[in-house]
């Protein structure tokens, strides 16, 4: 496992030079690392067109035998995953690697039972406790395709994944804590499910004990599933023999049209590029404790909280709560608890955390952190700093993590304690990594000291293969815009020394603490409240979460002449299509949107606007009524 480690700046450049210059040895020499039934019969076949990218073909896999089995021997009493639960004077758990295999067995007996078929599609939709880490384990173990859908979605949300993906079962706890928070997660799924008849069964784990509705004959307890797995008397699942383009999960995410995407993942590339990349950037050692503070709903939980960690045989941490509960020092105190080595994390949380100042770290022992990593959107200086200086006390790398969901892992991204860091840039690639900075044409801008959209050239083992259920999207998505290259949606700068800086999305998707958020969605939401006439929504600049949602909303005959009462309105309204993390954070009403003649929304002027910068709003001349641009300039909050 430990092979695949690069030790030093100079190693890094050679197996750079090599990973581009031979990427089908490069990559079979990692995927070398990991345990597989029967070996691949070619390395890797690609085009960008279709496109169509397989890597490993012919192998034969299963991802837990890699993250579990293999394990057992040398690791069997070694904690896999500690968990923290959200009240902290509650006891926290520890599950050993066979402790957490012969639970995944158990589960995937369970699925089994219930009439779970490899290539079946399951929706897991529970708070952050083991047995989400096991649900999607024991997917994995039996050839059944997850797709997480995390907490904060709504119940239209989920059922549109849900029917998207056709799924079969749906996983699900009774209700889960998050702070002071009750989520009332089945009975979400309850008015999900009235829109699926795909699902035949639901199965609810017993967390907060919160009364809910049990259908007879679809819905059933988890434990007493577990009950009936223990009297057949057979704890072991032998694991599935998969194929290496086999799908191993959908994860659905936003982008600037439409409704979410299912991102598809298969197992064999997203196995080695998760290990890899995890073993890599974090320098991961054994016996490290590694903490991850991401949900498992996202891909950063799905690649570095359960499947990158496990397969290294590393030490997960799975925390259930939230920084700032019961107080703002919450994580520095589970740092202590555990004794964290590698802490994971995202720049809004670091800013939350900062403006409680420093008071929530005295007498805090930090000192056994000797890795700290950022993700989700670019980390500003200031926050980089204050990261560096309190929590890392300027010995502890700082990892800025840059990749997406689409990528599977880390793309580019410094290796910890051996690339030289920069606060606020990503650094370098990873090796088999080829980022390229594209102008408008698509022509490649050479040399350093340049920016551009970021594409990236060449396939590595974790990049998306499609989007469920529509090849075409994926290709208009990522594609098209480009010939023979993957396009990120990202700006980015390469500086003189040929660092790489992510300066935001160039495209209609706003980063809100880290999630991604499509304009389009939004919009849409917004447009079902029954007084609104039509929406536009853009970024502005927000202190905590990064980017904040601005909407400007059309609305002339408001229900009662409250226009505060209407702007509530409106955000339950959001709330319930897609869920609160998607709630704009100001509404303006106007009386018109800024529009060409030809009908398109000046999206630039509206922006500059929401920034309050609206001293220079560049060429109003092509709008069909300019004087609307006074009124919403007026009007601005
Ligand atoms: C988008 C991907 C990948 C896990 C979390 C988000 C932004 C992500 C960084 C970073 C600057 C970053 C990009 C990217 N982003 N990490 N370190 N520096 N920007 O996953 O929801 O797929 O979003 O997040 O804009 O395109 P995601």
């Amino acid at each position: 496992m430990s092979n695949m480690k690069i030790s030093s700046f100079e190693e890094y450049h050679q197996v750079y030079k090599h990973s581009i210059e031979q990427p089908e040895e490069f990559w079979a020499g990692i995927a070398d690392n990991f345990q597989w039934r029967k070996k691949w019969d070619n390395v890797l076949s690609w085009n960008f067109k279709e496109p169509n990218i397989k890597w490993f073909e012919g192998a034969k896999l299963n991802i837990t035998e890699n993250c579990l089995d293999r394990h057992l021997e040398t690791l069997g009493d070694t904690p896999a995953i500690i968990w923290e639960p959200n009240d902290p004077t509650e006891n926290h758990r520890v599950l050993t690697y066979k402790q957490l295999h012969d639970k995944v067995c158990q589960f995937a007996n369970v699925l089994k039972n219930n009439g779970v078929q490899k290539g079946d599609r399951i929706c897991i939709y529970m708070p952050m406790l083991p047995e989400l880490a096991i649900a999607v384990l024991a997917c994995a173990r039996i050839g059944a395709i997850h797709s997480v859908v995390f907490g904060g979605f709504s119940a239209q949300s989920i059922a549109d994944r849900i029917k998207d993906a056709e799924c079969k079962v749906v996983i699900t706890a009774d209700g889960g804590f998050r702070g002071t928070k009750d989520l009332p997660l089945k009975s979400v799924i309850d008015d999900a499910l009235v829109q699926c008849p795909s699902v035949k069964r639901v199965i609810v784990l017993t967390r907060s004990r919160t009364p809910v509705s049990m259908i007879k004959g679809r819905d059933v307890w988890w434990e007493d599933e577990i009950k009936k797995v223990e009297t057949q008397g057979n704890p072991e699942c032998p694991a599935e023999e998969m194929d290496a383009e086999d799908m191993l999960f959908i994860l659905y995410t936003s982008g600037s049209t439409g409704k979410p995407k299912g991102v598809v993942h298969t197992c064999g590339g997203y196995m080695v590029y998760a290990g890899y990349t995890f073993a890599n950037t974090f320098q991961y050692n054994p016996g490290d404790v590694y903490f991850c503070t991401a949900d498992i709903g996202w891909i950063t939980g799905h690649s570095y909280i359960v499947y990158g960690p496990l397969s290294q045989g590393a030490t997960t941490l799975i925390f259930e709560g939230i920084p700032t509960y019961p107080d703002a020092g919450r994580f520095w105190d589970i740092v202590e608890k555990y004794k964290v080595n590698i802490l994971y994390t995202a720049p809004t949380a670091i800013r939350s955390l900062m403006s409680f100042g420093l008071d929530p770290l005295k007498d805090k022992d930090l000192s056994s952190i000797k890795v700290l990593g950022s993700v989700g959107e670019p980390i500003n200086e200031e926050a980089w700093h204050w990261f560096d200086d309190h929590i890392g006390y300027n010995k502890a790398p700082i990892v800025d993590t840059w990749w997406q969901t689409e990528n599977g892992g880390h793309m580019i991204t410094p290796i910890a304690g051996i690339t030289p860091t920069k606060p606020g840039y990503a650094t370098l690639p990873l090796p088999g990594i080829q980022p390229v900075l594209v102008d408008e044409n698509g022509k490649e801008i050479e040399g350093n000291g340049v920016s551009g959209n970021l594409c990236i050239k060449f396939p590595w083992p974790g990049i998306l293969r499609t989007t469920y259920g529509d090849h075409e999207r994926c290709r208009l998505t990522y594609f098209a815009t480009y010939e023979n290259m993957y396009f990120t949606g990202d700006g980015c700068l390469r500086d003189d020394d040929g660092y790489y800086r992510i300066t935001g999305r160039v495209d209609d998707v706003l980063n809100v603490s880290g999630h991604r958020i499509g304009t389009a969605e939004v919009e849409n939401a917004i447009n079902m409240h029954s007084s609104v006439v039509e929406s536009a929504v853009v970024g502005y600049p927000h202190d905590i979460k990064g980017q904040g949602v601005y909407a400007f909303v059309v609305s002339p005959n408001q229900h009662g002449g409250d226009a505060e009462l209407n702007k509530k309105d409106i955000i339950m309204t959001v709330q319930r299509i897609i869920g609160p993390i998607a709630k704009p954070d100001k509404i303006q009403f106007v009386s018109g949107l800024p529009k060409t003649r030809s009908g398109k929304i000046m999206r630039r002027i509206l922006r500059k606007i929401a920034e309050g910068d609206t001293a220079n709003l560049g060429d109003t001349s092509t709008l069909l009524d300019p004087s609307v641009v006074d009124e919403i300039k007026a009007g601005a909050l």
